[in-house]
């Protein structure tokens, strides 16, 4: 299976279908000043950060009594992934967690996010925990305070434990029950130093992938798997933000969308109400309960189905109050009419088909679109706060004696950033900035091939190499 974009477009558009240690550098490069702006416009508050996730960084699958997740599963068994690559080792980031933490610091980022891996919490995802596990990210949490860098952390970033997937993972209900138990445990044990927190990480790319088109772990497939996950998941969404604000006093409780600008192709008007069924599965689905507006029938009326997974109290259940809300936006869509799949009766035009500028993976290069998506979301009522928890791009790095110049992702983020401005300049409450990523990593059914990182790793020798963005982001962040 080819691109990534591709994949998260066609998770959704298809449901129609089936309804029917480089040392620390301490010399900063001078690059072109000409910033289109400075940290101090984004105000003294915005924080800026880089992130990651537990499978595509932390590598030891197997150590110290760590538990197989579906990634674990998926790739071993699959085969499923470019190269035939997979996560066993990754990053070694289990090994260089306080190098990379170090190398954050010196590119004066604030705010760390990664993800904890539930099975190496709960090997078989209940009951019995690992206390290796658990001192691990005593370790790394412990590492961010003493770099001075604020610890943000996912609890669920697509790694769920293999033996819970074995009882039907986000298919079976007891999930809720499951995912409790290891909320709450997670948030009393690192809830005393931790206070970010964020849920989940974008649910509409976990279940569209893995329990609808099957391109990611666990891949399932169909309507029904699709359907009864996406309950199960905001159900978990919600439950999962009241435990954190029970457990931890001042937390900042959180959970991440991926969104998108959809857009008919041409502005022609049949295509314009094709691509609002595409919006309404892409960026509505998964946020609209927790903000008590339940499921968006209205933008797509088949959903009505999910109903039939409902248990009492259900829509009630589903609320929760966020402080903030992750935001994670990589690419534009273009959609239009189309005779194919049935239901959605609408079907996307690829960048490659466009003539725009692209990433390594296809995905269309559209900085506006990081401005539309904002004024987008910050329009709904009871939105306080909106992090942009990633943001990013993969190009082909060159490495040429150890230096890495790529000066295409620094434009990048030069122009991504400005839009990020110009949405805060017009009042939308958005105050923070993580890179995705901070290192180079393991990018799902992609494997190595795509470079996301702000600092360079060689797979084979685990060196690191910061790169020219990496630097342009520690010059721009410096006091
Ligand atoms: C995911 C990351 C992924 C990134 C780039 C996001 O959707 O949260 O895990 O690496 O996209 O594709």
């Amino acid at each position: 299976m080819k691109r990534r974009d591709w994949l998260k477009i066609s998770a959704i558009t298809s449901i129609g279908l089936a309804f029917a240690k480089n040392t620390l550098a301490k010399t900063a490069i001078h690059y072109n000043r000409k910033y289109p702006f400075s940290k101090k416009d984004f105000g003294n508050e915005f924080i800026w950060g880089a992130a990651c996730a537990a499978y595509q960084v932390e590598g030891a699958w197997n150590v110290d009594g760590k538990g197989a997740s579906i990634w674990d599963t998926f790739t071993h068994k699959k085969r499923k992934i470019h190269n035939h690559d997979n996560g066993d080792q990754a990053c070694d980031f289990y090994q260089n967690y306080k190098n990379d933490i170090a190398l954050a610091a010196s590119l004066n980022l604030d705010v760390f996010r990664f993800s904890i891996s539930w099975s190496r919490i709960f090997p078989t995802g209940k009951n019995t925990i690992n206390t290796k596990g658990v001192q691990f990210y005593h370790q790394v949490i412990a590492t961010c305070k003493k770099q001075g860098i604020e610890p943000w952390i996912t609890l669920y970033h697509w790694d769920l434990p293999q033996e819970l997937q074995d009882e039907g993972g986000w298919t079976n209900r007891k999930i809720l029950h499951w995912f409790e138990e290891y909320v709450d445990f997670c948030t009393k044990e690192y809830g005393d130093v931790v206070k970010n927190w964020m849920v989940m990480n974008e649910p509409a790319a976990f279940v569209g992938l893995g329990y609808m088109l099957g391109y990611h772990a666990p891949g399932k497939k169909g309507p029904f798997n699709f359907l009864k996950a996406t309950h199960h998941a905001c159900l978990a969404m919600a439950d999962g933000g009241r435990i954190i604000r029970k457990n931890i006093k001042d937390a900042n409780v959180g959970t991440t969308f991926s969104c998108s600008p959809v857009e008919p192709y041409k502005n022609k008007t049949n295509n314009r109400k094709a691509v609002q069924r595409i919006d309404t599965l892409i960026n509505r689905l998964y946020i609209e309960p927790s903000l008590g507006l339940g499921y968006p029938y209205d933008g797509f009326p088949a959903l009505r189905r999910i109903e039939n997974y409902f248990e009492e109290g259900d829509l009630e259940r589903l609320k929760f109050d966020f402080d903030f809300i992750g935001l994670q936006n990589y690419f534009r869509i273009v959609g239009k009419k189309a005779i194919w799949p049935p239901l959605v009766w609408a079907k996307e035009v690829p960048a490659s088909k466009r003539n725009v500028p692209k990433n390594e993976m296809d995905f269309e290069i559209y900085p506006e679109g990081m401005y539309e998506i904002l004024k987008q979301f910050g329009q709904y009522d009871g939105i306080k706060n909106i992090i942009i928890t990633e943001n990013g791009v993969c190009f082909k790095d060159e490495i040429v004696n150890g230096k890495i110049h790529d000066e295409e992702r620094i434009q990048f983020f030069k122009d991504y950033l400005q839009n990020i401005l110009k949405a805060k300049k017009e009042g939308v409450p958005v105050n923070g900035y993580f890179v995705w990523s901070l290192t180079d990593n393991f990018e799902w059914s992609e494997g190595y091939e795509p470079r996301f990182g702000l600092i360079y790793v060689d797979f084979e020798t685990q060196k690191r190499y910061v790169k020219d963005s990496g630097y342009w982001f520690q010059e721009m962040l410096q006091d």
